[in-house]
């Protein structure tokens, strides 16, 4: 790991999942060239694009070397998820200026998905509320929170959920098909309702961590072999 990355502070987690979450400058980040390849389809992008994916890559490795003491590449899939050496599972997400990487055994856990995102300024939030926010969720909304950072918390909970399930529903759920049901201090459930692979509806709650952190909202959950997501009818 390069050690000019600054570690980035993430909330505890169980002992089976490995996390890694850094820091970087975009600048800084793609002049030291950090040991991690770039796809050729990334070679033109942008350097913040170039640069995120290789901090995002550099989390899942470190990660990955933490649960099992090898060294990984992870590949892109052609519908752009990564691809996690056999037995594990993982979920990458970055920001301008952060990355985080969970990994864990596919024994321990079906599925696992993080997000992260810089809290949403008043003005983008209200425009963007109608499409994350299902009609009846800003009644959920705790008084603690400003509308912001309530509408940011639902938008990045439901991008970790996204993650962990596309597995199963790939891109069929949208931000209405998960809505909050119940939030506390550091914790919240979203309600899935998705079609099974063989077509029935049902509703699934997938409790969502969270944390506030530096003008961030830090998201993730973690979902047992035993979860009815875990093999819909
Ligand atoms: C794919 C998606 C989830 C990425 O989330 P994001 O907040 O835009 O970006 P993040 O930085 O948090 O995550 C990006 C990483 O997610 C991972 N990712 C991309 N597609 C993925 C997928 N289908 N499944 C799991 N992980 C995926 C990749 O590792 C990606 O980083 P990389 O391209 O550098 O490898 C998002 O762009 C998207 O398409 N969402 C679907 C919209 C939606 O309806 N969401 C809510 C439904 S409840």
């Amino acid at each position: 790991m390069n050690n000019n990355l600054q570690p980035f502070p993430w909330p505890s987690l169980p002992d089976a999942v490995k996390c890694k979450a850094i820091r970087f400058n975009i600048q800084d980040l793609l002049a030291q060239s950090p040991g991690v390849a770039l796809p050729a389809a990334l070679t033109k992008a942008v350097p913040k694009r170039r640069a995120e994916f290789l901090a995002g890559r550099l989390c899942a490795k470190e990660a990955l070397r933490n649960l099992l003491d090898e060294e990984f590449d992870i590949p892109i899939a052609t519908d752009r998820s990564p691809v996690w050496p056999a037995g594990t599972i993982g979920s990458i997400s970055h920001t301008s200026d952060i990355a985080v990487a969970m990994v864990a055994s596919d024994r321990e856990y079906w599925g696992l998905g993080v997000d992260c995102e810089a809290v949403l300024d008043r003005k983008e939030a209200s425009e963007l509320a109608h499409m994350i926010l299902a009609p009846e969720e800003p009644a959920a909304a705790p008084a603690r929170l400003s509308l912001a950072q309530f509408i940011t918390l639902a938008f990045s909970a439901k991008e970790a959920l996204y993650k962990a399930v596309y597995k199963v529903f790939g891109p069929t759920i949208g931000f209405h098909d998960a809505t909050i049901s119940a939030i506390g201090q550091n914790q919240l459930t979203l309600c899935l309702t998705a079609l099974s692979p063989t077509g029935n509806a049902s509703t699934y709650p997938i409790d969502v961590k969270y944390k506030f952190e530096e003008n961030h909202v830090l998201t993730w959950l973690t979902i047992d072999h035993g979860h009815p997501v875990a093999a819909p009818l």
